[in-house]
C-alpha cells in the first residue's frame, strides 16, 4: 500500500505536468489514426509528405481548440470565475494565464523546426509540447506589448549545473541585446550568498561584458539585478563597486508583506528543516554534509565527486516539504524545498517573491505598471528549468508572471533568439506603418 501510494502520488503525479500530459493525450489520437508506420516498408499508404500534411492539419486544429479553451479560461479569470472554466475542469492544476497563448501559430512554428508531423513512430512528446508552449508564450507576450522584465534562473538555465557564466557563453550577447531594447533583467537564483564576490565568481562573464559593452547606454547598464537565495539577497550592477555589484540593504527593497518575516520564525523554520534533513540523511544513509546558512539549509555531498541517487534526492525533498507544510511555522513563512540536481535545499521565501521584488524594483522606470507601481505579470517572463510542482523552485514564479520552461543553457539561447526575432519583426512592422 505504502509503496503503491508513493509511486502513484509522489513520484508520478508530481513528476508530470498535467497540462502538458493532457495536450500530449489529445495529440496522440490523430497520431494513432494518421501516422503511417507501415509506410516504411509499403508504398500503398501514401508519401511522407501526404501523411505529414494530414497530421499537421489535425494537430493544428487541436492546438487551435486548446487555444480557444485558454481564451475561455482567461475570460472566466477576468470575472473571478476561473475555477469554473472548462479547462479547469479538464486540467485541475491549471493556474492563471497572464497573456493569450497563440498555440496554433506556435505549433506551426515548432513543426517547421522539429518536423513533428513527419514522424511515423514517435508521437508528439513532452518536449515538443513544452517547446510549443514556450513559443506560444513569447508570441503572447509580444502581442500583448512586449517584455519589460526578463528574469533568469542560474544553474541549467544560463550555465551548466554547478558551473559559472563564462565570457564565451553565447547567452551573454542575447541578454545584452534584450537590455538594449530596454528590457530589465533579473537573475533570480537559489544560490544564496551574502558577498558580491561569490556572485561575481558565478556570473563574471556577463558582468564584465555589460561593463565593456558599447551598445548599452550607461543607464541601460543599470537595468540588471541579481536576486540570490530565491528572494533573500539583492545586488545591482555597479561599475564602481568591487566585483561590479553593489549589495542593497533589505530594508530598501523588501515588499510590505515580507516585513513580517522575523528572525525567530526564520530560525524556527530552518531548525525544523535541518532536523528533517538530518533524518533523511540517516534513513537513506547518504554521504552528506548539512550546510546551514543565514536564510537556507541544505545537504551537499560530503565526498568530492559523489552523486546522490535521484530517488534519494526526491525522497528527501518530498519528506522535508511535507514536514514543513504540516508544521505551524511552515504556515507563517513561505519556503521552498527543492532538488538542485545533486543537493537539496530549503530556502526562506521562493522565486515568486524574488520575481516580485524585481517587478517592484524596476517598476519606477517602466512604462506599464500595476496599481502598486510594479511591472505587470503580462510584461514579465521568467526563464527556468525547474517547473515540476514538487521539489522545483522556478515553478513558484508562475504565480507572478509568464514563464518559459527550458531544459538546457542551449535552449535558453534558442529561446532568446526566437524572442529577438519576434521583437525585430514587430519593430519593422511598426516602422512600416509610420
Ligand atoms: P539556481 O538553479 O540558480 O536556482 O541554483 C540552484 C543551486 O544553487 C542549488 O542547486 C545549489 O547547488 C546552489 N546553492 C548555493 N547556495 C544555495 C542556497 O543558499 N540555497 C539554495 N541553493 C543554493
Ligand atoms: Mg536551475
Amino acid at each position: 500500500m505504502t509503496t503503491r501510494y508513493r509511486v502513484e502520488y509522489a513520484l508520478k503525479t508530481h513528476r508530470r505536468d498535467q497540462f502538458i500530459e493532457w495536450i500530449k493525450g489529445l495529440l496522440a489520437v490523430p497520431f494513432v489514426l494518421h501516422s503511417q508506420p507501415t509506410g516504411v516498408f509499403e508504398s500503398r499508404t501514401g508519401t511522407v509528405a501526404q501523411m505529414a500534411e494530414e497530421a499537421h492539419r489535425r494537430y493544428a486544429e487541436i492546438m487551435q481548440d486548446v487555444e480557444d479553451m485558454i481564451d475561455d479560461h482567461i475570460a472566466h479569470q477576468k470575472v473571478g470565475l476561473h475555477s469554473q472554466s472548462k479547462l479547469k475542469l479538464l486540467v485541475p492544476t491549471i493556474g492563471e494565464f497572464f497573456t493569450r497563448l497563440p498555440l496554433a501559430d506556435a505549433f506551426r512554428y515548432q513543426d517547421r523546426k522539429r518536423f513533428i508531423s513527419s514522424r511515423r513512430f514517435v508521437p508528439p512528446s513532452f518536449n515538443d509540447i513544452r517547446l510549443i508552449l514556450n513559443t506560444a508564450q513569447l508570441m503572447g507576450l509580444i502581442n500583448a506589448g512586449g517584455v519589460d522584465l526578463a528574469t533568469f534562473d542560474g544553474d541549467v538555465t544560463l550555465y551548466e549545473d554547478g558551473k559559472c557564466l563564462e565570457p564565451t557563453n553565447p547567452v551573454i550577447q542575447r541578454i545584452i541585446n534584450l537590455m538594449s531594447h530596454g528590457t530589465k533583467i533579473g537573475i533570480v537564483t537559489a544560490a544564496g550568498y551574502t558577498e558580491a564576490e561569490k556572485y561575481y565568481g558565478r556570473l563574471y562573464g556577463l558582468l564584465e561584458a555589460i561593463k565593456e559593452s558599447t551598445i548599452l547606454s550607461p543607464s541601460q547598464k543599470e537595468n540588471i539585478v541579481i536576486m540570490g537565495g530565491e528572494s533573500n539577497f539583492l545586488f545591482k550592477y555597479d561599475p564602481t563597486s568591487p566585483y561590479l555589484l553593489a549589495h542593497l540593504h533589505r530594508r530598501s527593497w523588501i515588499l510590505p508583506s515580507m516585513s513580517t518575516w522575523n528572525q525567530q520564525t526564520i530560525t524556527n523554520l530552518l531548525d525544523l528543516a535541518e532536523v528533517s534533513l538530518r533524518e533523511c540523511v540517516a534513513n537513506l544513509s547518504l554521504p552528506a554534509s548539512i550546510l546551514r546558512k543565514e536564510r537556507a539549509v541544505g545537504i551537499i555531498p560530503s565526498e568530492p565527486g559523489y552523486r546522490f541517487p535521484r530517488e534519494s534526492l526526491e525522497e528527501t525533498v518530498l519528506n522535508v516539504q511535507k514536514k514543513l507544510e504540516m508544521s505551524e511555522v511552515g504556515k507563517l513563512l513561505p519556503f521552498c524545498a527543492f532538488n538542485g540536481g545533486n543537493d537539496v535545499f530549503v530556502d526562506i521565501g521562493d522565486k515568486s517573491w524574488g520575481v516580485c521584488v524585481c517587478q517592484k524594483y524596476f517598476g519606477g522606470s517602466a512604462s506599464t505598471v500595476d496599481e502598486g507601481g510594479s511591472i505587470r505579470g503580462d510584461r514579465t517572463l521568467h526563464v527556468g528549468d525547474q517547473f515540476l510542482s514538487a521539489g522545483s523552485n522556478d515553478f513558484k514564479a508562475r504565480v507572478v508572471g509568464t514563464t518559459a520552461w527550458i531544459a538546457s543553457p542551449a535552449e535558453t539561447v534558442e529561446l532568446l533568439d526566437e524572442l529577438g526575432a519576434m521583437m525585430g519583426a514587430k519593430k519593422e512592422l511598426a516602422a512600416g506603418k509610420e
